[in-house]
């Protein structure tokens, strides 16, 4: 599975893609003016710290409008995914700008219908909101699985990417849904690797070749 940062914060993103585990990256406007970042300077300086899929989203609510709007950040760099939202004019701009070979992202995904359409307008990534789901009682992690069964089912492309993850067991629920990718707070990426018992266990090796005297592996 594909792990992506979530969020705008260009020092957050450059600490993690060191390591070389991110994937890709995914913003939306509300990360961007959380970041206090013009769009295209700051996608264009995530693309050039990511190599993956970096997803940039329209603000238009027309699709015209997010076509065109699509078509310019789509020119920032080649790595950058079109975020467009799940309404009716969103998937119109998704059919249009897949059909130019630009590659989309479907977002504010909450239902297997939604899942449905976007696929068959073409979309690259479909992305289901897990945790909003569950803020309102629903079942997140069981439409990741629903959608990842009717994809196949039907042989659309369309990679899951599941979003709106709010913490580790999330991302083990999505890998185990099968989904493509996950998308995720830099906090919850680096809360993956952690456990207490990793912790200890280290700790306890260390103590004991201290007690031998030798500081390295050599003495
Ligand atoms: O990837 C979608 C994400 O940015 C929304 O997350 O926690 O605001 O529901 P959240």
């Amino acid at each position: 599975m594909q792990i992506f940062l979530d969020t705008a914060d260009i020092g957050e993103i450059r600490e993690r893609a060191a390591a070389g585990l991110v994937d890709g990256v995914t913003t939306n406007p509300s990360l961007i003016a959380k970041a206090g970042a013009g769009i295209f300077e700051r996608i264009a300086e995530i693309c050039e710290a990511v190599e993956g899929p970096i997803s940039a989203e329209v603000v238009a609510t027309d699709a015209e409008g997010m076509i065109a709007e699509g078509r310019r950040l789509r020119d920032i760099a080649a790595n950058v995914v079109v975020k467009l939202p799940l309404t009716a004019d969103g998937l119109i701009a998704c059919r249009a700008l897949s059909q130019d070979g630009i590659p989309t992202n479907v977002t504010l995904c909450f239902s297997l219908n939604q899942a449905l359409l976007a696929a068959k307008a073409g979309a690259s990534f479909i992305s289901p909101f897990v945790g909003r789901i569950e803020d309102m009682g629903g079942d997140g992690i069981g439409l990741l699985a629903a959608i990842r069964d009717v994809y196949d089912r039907y042989g659309y492309d369309t990679s899951v990417l599941a979003a709106s993850l709010r913490s580790p067991a999330h991302v083990e629920a999505a890998a185990l849904a099968g989904c493509d990718a996950a998308t995720l707070p830099p906090k919850i990426f680096d809360q993956m690797v952690r456990h207490p018992l990793t912790d200890s266990g280290l700790e306890a090796f260390l103590a004991d070749w201290r007690k031998t005297g030798r500081t390295g592996l050599d003495g």
